[in-house]
């Protein structure tokens, strides 16, 4: 959701402001620009549709040392060149670039037009450009600072001036922004991203802070108390974790890439001598695990259903009362707060508006909230009590895939770790512990399986709807698999319950209804098989995700991917990868962008 980029610096900034914003297409967009001091002016450049676009229409010999960029995800006004950022004042001293929606746009875009300035877009974010202008005084910082006063609704934005070439100002309230450290030269980029292949020293700027960049140096200030000093942060991780690796798009990559990712997440976290877990950056004392009476998650999305399967876990394996949320619902309706309620917040991106309001409900109300999120650094890891990092490295498609898998990872070792605290025995611990350690490999076979789910593929897209239906902890995973085709194949798609059939959607079947069911050995497969048998005596097309040498589904099902044989707790980390894999070869027939499916974003930072 919109990509910013700046650059302050002794030599042409023009190739990070186009690299960076590459960086943060995953992020999704509908538009790009630019905008640069040259001979003391601003120039700017903005087009509707990819940055291929924007490139093909900027001179080929811009050579600035101060720029500012931007890809749009529309929020206010449509896609198209004039409501594209940045945007400039009316006599064009000032170009901004923003991420976030400024509530009160419309009382301050009246005022403004009142007082005699001229807009081009219908956007909010252009009341930014005349609120500074309006303020300046010959100190862009102080009009900046002033322009703040007024605004209400999260912001990152980053401002350019003609008037003081030699800077460029950064500012957060609600929308990440990350400052570079260069030599010689100063970055600013929604996300770390788009830095990593510049300098590997960052800052993270929190909500109410702003920073002043020139090419060597900066100066990080908090709206109400000044200045104030900033750590410097590293940026861990490798570069070509972000290349597709010979695949052919990064879902693809990422799907594949789980028996490794999944291994990332668990290296150093089981501890084999006393058939547990550790997770050192919950900073819970065994006491603290004891005193739990209830866990509530806030997620949404991918991450709310990764949530759904770690309540069920808990609640069966430990015996303590679990409730999972989506984030967006619980922020609004008041939730009861209490202090011996574990809260915990997933998410990948860790930058979720809504999964962040619903922790500053959480902490407002006195409660504790932790954190299960990817990215180092993100707002929701620096806003948590203590969590646990994913590890999984970048996820760049749009549609979720390794992440999940690696939340899964993290919930299970932490039902081992407060298992093991309370009623679970070594020896079940111990049990646990192989499955963990037969993940990986069971992964590989049912990756292995691609060419047939292929073929599946080929028969689910010639379908306008498909049904998910599983029960138990397949009842998120029948949700996952209906996300993940309607996100990325425009299929639209439910996910249910297999017992709710007969409560409602039953009345759908027929022979243009195929279904799904994810059916493996376990407590309820006796259960799904009727629901089974009353969709196929419907004329239904029926494919199947079952247990090796369930050779009873093969005789009802049209097609079955079979997945490995496994305790019936990590049946979940199996049986959503075919789902993936069905999802990412749909999309391909069906020649969709895959890792930029339309309208969605990858980091939802607006609500
Ligand atoms: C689906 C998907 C989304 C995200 C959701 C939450 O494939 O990616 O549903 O899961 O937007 O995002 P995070 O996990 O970053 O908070």
């Amino acid at each position: 959701m919109c990509g910013i980029t700046g650059y302050i610096g002794k030599t042409n900034g023009l190739p990070f402001i186009i690299q960076g914003l590459k960086r943060l297409e995953y992020r999704g967009y509908d538009s790009a620009g630019i905008s640069y001091i040259e001979n003391s002016k601003i120039k700017t450049y903005k087009k509707k549709g990819t940055i291929h676009i924007l490139e093909k229409n900027i001179p080929g010999n811009i050579n600035s040392t101060a720029l500012i960029g931007h890809t749009r995800w529309a929020t206010h006004g449509e896609p198209s060149d004039n409501n594209s950022h940045p945007h400039n004042d009316c006599n064009n001293n000032l170009s901004i670039v923003h991420n976030g929606v400024i509530e009160n746009y419309s009382i301050l875009k009246a005022k403004l037009l009142e007082e005699g300035h001229k807009f081009t877009s219908d956007t909010d974010s252009e009341i930014l450009a005349h609120l500074i202008e309006k303020c300046y005084d010959n100190d862009l910082l102080s009009a900046v600072r002033e322009s703040l006063r007024y605004l209400e609704g999260p912001y990152g934005l980053v401002i350019l001036s003609a008037k003081e070439p030699d800077k460029i100002i950064a500012v957060r309230n609600g929308s990440p922004l990350v400052l570079g450290i260069g030599e010689d030269a100063m970055y600013v980029a929604s996300d770390v991203n788009a830095l990593a292949a510049y300098t590997r020293n960052v800052i993270y700027l929190e909500d109410r802070e702003l920073a002043v960049l020139t090419a060597n140096s900066y100066r990080t200030y908090h709206f109400e108390s000044g200045e104030i000093q900033k750590t410097i942060d590293k940026i861990d991780w490798d570069l070509v974790e972000m290349e597709k690796k010979g695949f052919k798009d990064f879902m693809e990559k990422e799907i594949f890439e789980q028996p490794e990712s999944i291994g990332k997440t668990m290296k150093g976290r089981i501890l084999k001598e006393f058939a547990t877990s550790k997770l050192d950056g919950l900073n819970m004392r065994t006491s603290e695990l004891e005193q739990i009476k209830e866990i509530h998650f806030v997620a949404c999305g991918t991450s709310l259903h990764a949530a759904m399967i770690g309540a069920m876990w808990l609640e069966n394996y430990v015996r303590i009362p679990c409730r999972c949320e989506i984030a967006s619902e619980f922020r609004y309706r008041n939730p009861v707060v209490r202090a011996d309620t574990l809260y915990f917040a997933i998410s990948q991106s860790g930058e979720t508006k809504d999964t962040i309001g619903a922790m500053q409900e959480i902490k407002i109300k006195g409660g504790k909230v932790y954190g299960i999120c990817n990215v180092a650094g993100s707002t929701i890891a620096r806003l948590s009590d203590g969590g646990v990092y994913l590890h999984a490295g970048p996820e760049i498609a749009v549609a979720s895939t390794k992440a999940f898998t690696s939340q899964l990872a993290v919930l299970a070792l932490f039902t081992l770790l407060i298992g093991r605290s309370r009623n679970l025995s070594p020896s079940v611990g111990m049990q646990w512990i192989s499955e963990f350690e037969a993940l990986s490999s069971n992964m590989d076979k049912i990756l292995a399986q691609m060419d047939h789910i292929k073929s599946i593929a080929q028969k689910a897209k010639n379908y306008k709807n498909f049904l998910f239906l599983g029960r138990g902890l397949h009842y998120p995973i029948a949700l996952e698999g209906a996300l993940k085709l309607k996100e990325i194949t425009y299929i639209h798609a439910e996910g249910y319950s297999a017992a709710e059939l007969k409560h409602g959607p039953i009345s759908l079947l027929d022979k243009d209804m195929p279904v799904m069911f994810i059916i493996p050995k376990d407590e309820l497969y006796d259960k799904v098989f009727s629901n089974l048998q009353e969709v196929k005596a419907r004329t239904c097309k029926v494919f199947c995700i079952a247990t090796e040498g369930d050779t009873r589904v093969k005789e009802m099902a049209d097609d079955v991917i079979y997945i490995p044989e496994s305790r019936e707790m990590f049946t979940p980390f199996l049986t959503v990868v075919p789902l993936q894999l069905l999802a990412y070869y749909v999309a391909k027939l069906l020649g969709k962008p895959v890792d930029q499916p339309r309208h969605l974003a990858k980091s939802v930072t607006v609500e």
